[in-house]
């Protein structure tokens, strides 16, 4: 039985079942000067930038046909399938490149809901969300602004370009800023599908009255130093990644303690044995898969994990999956366990 079980498992390694996209290797790393259309675009012959309708100081244009796609890029809503494993490959190759790099940087908001489940981003979720230490950031701007990544991916051997691209207006702290509230973008040039990038701030405001390990995004979240930091090391879709210290007060204090145990969510299931998220009903014909539009669906379309103008997932109860893994919080010290009998994270 053992046996059976370590041939299963090398099987897998040698059907490369977990086949991450390859960093192709340049001299130089090929850069953008500009961020217009015409300097930027790939296969477009049209800008799909929402430019015209943003205000002037806004930096980043968010395409006229969805909130989370670059425009310059993208000229379509992509499907459900396409979605999910373009926003699997963006979040490999950025991880892998800011680990290159040597940035710190770690999962958020929706995408560390994903990776508390099973370790993915979740299904429905249109975006994922990470953040950054100014230092980093500061490193990025400096030196990496508009470069262009290529990567292999397996099955796509003629590769793909990523962009970083960092807003100038990173340097103004203020949360008055609301036009610039993401830092930098991680972009898929053939799409236009994007990671936002925030960065963590020391809040200043609450220093100066005394108070102690306030931190902060332009983006108006707020965290404690302690509840981030020492960053946890993990894997998120089968890619190294580093996670908050306390994630599982973030997630409560962000989803409510439910978001943790409920296995049934925007119209998904959670399926216990496969440990993945199964959708209710056929995606496809849940978010109009033939691209194009406007997202004017309820049960796919989220933001910040949140569903965005009401949810249609079935009024079934709670189900509450292990209670003794939500309960208690993480504290230092306290080495924690991963609640669906993954391997254990290690104490920091
Ligand atoms: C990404 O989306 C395109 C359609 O735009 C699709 O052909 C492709 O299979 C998707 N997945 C990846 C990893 O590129
Ligand atoms: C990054 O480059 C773009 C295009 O040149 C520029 O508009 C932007 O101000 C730059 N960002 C930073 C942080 O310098
Ligand atoms: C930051 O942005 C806000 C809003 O645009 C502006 O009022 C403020 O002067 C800026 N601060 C700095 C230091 O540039
Ligand atoms: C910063 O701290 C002050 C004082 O505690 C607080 O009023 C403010 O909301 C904080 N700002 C952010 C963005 O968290
Ligand atoms: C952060 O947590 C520490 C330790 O629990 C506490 O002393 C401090 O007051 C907290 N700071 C804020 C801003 O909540």
């Amino acid at each position: 039985m053992r046996l059976f079980n370590i041939l299963l498992a090398a099987t897998a390694l040698a059907t490369g079942s977990d086949a991450r996209p390859m960093k192709v290797p340049t001299q130089d790393i090929a850069r953008k000067r500009d961020a217009d259309f015409e300097s930027v675009r790939t296969r477009l012959t049209k800008d799909y930038s929402g430019k015209r309708g943003d205000p002037k100081d806004k930096y980043f244009h968010e395409s006229t046909f969805h909130p989370h796609m670059d425009g310059r890029f993208g000229d379509r809503v992509l499907s459900y399938d396409d979605r999910r494993s373009n926003l699997t490959t963006l979040m490999q190759t950025y991880l892998s490149t800011m680990n290159d790099i040597g940035a710190e940087t770690w999962i958020m908001h929706g995408s560390l809901l994903g990776w508390f489940w099973n370790r993915k981003i979740m299904p429905w979720d249109s975006d994922v969300d990470v953040q950054m230490t100014e230092k980093s950031m500061e490193h990025l701007s400096d030196f990496y602004n508009m470069t262009v990544h290529h990567y292999k991916l397996p099955d796509f051997p003629e590769g793909r370009d990523y962009m970083l691209e960092i807003n100038p207006h990173w340097r103004n702290f203020s949360t008055t800023d609301r036009l610039n509230v993401i830092d930098a973008r991680w972009i898929d040039m053939s799409n236009g599908l994007f990671i936002d990038i925030t960065t963590l701030h020391r809040n200043t405001t609450a220093e100066a009255l005394g108070i102690e390990g306030a931190m902060m995004c332009k983006d108006r979240h707020h965290f404690n130093f302690t509840d981030i930091f020492p960053l946890r090391e993990s894997v998120f879709e089968n890619t190294p990644v580093k996670v908050p210290y306390a994630y599982t007060d973030l997630l409560a204090e962000e989803y409510g303690s439910k978001a943790l145990v409920k296995t049934t969510f925007e119209n998904h299931h959670f399926d216990q044995q496969k440990m993945e998220w199964i959708p209710l009903t056929n995606p496809t014909t849940l978010n109009g898969a033939t691209g194009g539009g406007r997202p004017n669906n309820k049960v796919i379309y989220t933001h910040k994990g949140r569903p965005v103008g009401g949810s249609a997932t079935p009024n079934t109860p709670a189900v509450n999956v292990d209670a003794s893994a939500v309960q208690g919080q993480p504290r230092p010290n306290q080495p924690i366990t991963h609640p669906h009998n993954l391997a254990p994270l290690p104490p920091s």
